[in-house]
């Protein structure tokens, strides 16, 4: 007999009136595997992951956690995952250390857990501090060292680094690793971040409106767009938007200021850019910025929607 996965999400949808804020989402998650759901305000990345948490029930679809269902085998569930919402409120008037003693008594947890999830989180110093006196990034610390108290199989965490500074992001992400490395925590992660997202998770699944937009590795997805590589340039006279296709083959294009600007994505840097510039000699423009980078996520992002992530 086969064993269930982890997480199963099946086809899932939410609609909220003519809002379809998950809009038939399937996604299978395997014990230790950290997955991002990327994707930019209102994708619908809250909505799923509360529906996997319970907190949302789904109007079609079904989701199953180790073959559990939420509605018949809620204890169980709660005992295997750990989460954090996009939004924490502590209460003022507990310590640091109280407040992971409140959480831990509803899972009726040994003292011993607070100490470990203390040390998880590196909070120790800040244990006897009222939580209304934490920076935001310690603050989301307590929040993963509650989502952790009870040492689940899958953590599900809503935006945990949201606001806080890249050093700050950094200390977040190696906590996690740690989780990973030391207890084989599988995890789904919601992010407008990409380089979160690609540093913390093997894969990546790209959503937006309600849809999954793309999936896979990093190196998949951006191989879907063939490695791409990107031109930015400047000149000071607007160039006819047939020269671009003339100079070689590209991906897509997209050309600003009367044309005098532009980015090209093409798949051959060694082959477009000698016939750009040598077009550009020849027809004495004056080249004022010239750019070239490998795709990103965001550029993905963007070449797939028209957006930015983080707009
Ligand atoms: N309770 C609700 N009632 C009505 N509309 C809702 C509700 N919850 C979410 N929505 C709508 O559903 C869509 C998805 O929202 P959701 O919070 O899941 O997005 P998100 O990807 O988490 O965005 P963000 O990155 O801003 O947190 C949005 O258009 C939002 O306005
Ligand atoms: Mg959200």
């Amino acid at each position: 007999m086969q064993k269930d996965p982890l997480i199963k999400v099946d086809n899932v949808k939410k609609y909220f009136g003519s809002t379809k804020a998950v809009d038939g989402i399937s996604l299978q998650i395997e014990k230790g595997e950290f997955v991002a759901l990327l994707g930019p305000n209102g994708a619908g990345k809250t909505t799923l992951v509360e529906m996997i948490e319970g907190i949302q029930k789904p109007d079609k679809g079904e989701i199953s956690i180790k073959g559990l269902l939420w509605g018949k085998n809620d204890k169980e569930i709660r005992e295997v995952i750990g989460l954090s919402l996009q939004e924490t409120h502590f209460i003022d008037k507990l310590r640091v250390d109280e407040t992971l003693a409140l959480f831990a008594s509803f899972y009726s947890l040994p003292k011993s857990r607070i100490e470990t999830a203390l040390e998880m989180v590196g909070l120790e110093v800040k244990r006897k501090t009222y939580t209304k006196n934490l920076s935001g990034g310690q603050k989301q610390k307590l929040a993963l060292g509650i989502a952790f108290l009870n040492q689940p199989e899958i953590l599900l965490l809503d935006e945990p680094t949201t606001g806080l500074d890249p050093s700050a992001r950094r200390e977040v992400w190696d906590i996690l690793m740690n989780m990973k490395r030391e207890f084989n925590t599988a995890m789904i992660l919601t992010t407008h971040y990409m380089e979160e997202a690609s540093y913390l998770c093997k894969r990546i699944i790209m959503v937006d409106k309600g849809k999954v937009l793309a999936r896979g590795t990093l190196e998949q997805l951006l191989a879907e767009y063939k490695n791409g590589e990107i031109i930015n340039f400047e000149v000071d006279s607007g160039i006819d938007e047939k020269v671009f296709k003339e100079l070689g083959h590209y991906l897509s294009i997209n050309l600003q200021e009367n044309n005098k600007k532009g980015e090209i994505i093409v798949e051959s840097l060694v082959n477009y850019m000698p016939a750009l510039l040598k077009y550009i000699e020849q027809k004495s423009l004056k080249l004022s910025a010239i750019e070239c980078r490998k795709m990103t996520l965001d550029d993905l992002f963007i070449t797939l929607t028209g957006r930015h992530l983080t707009e």
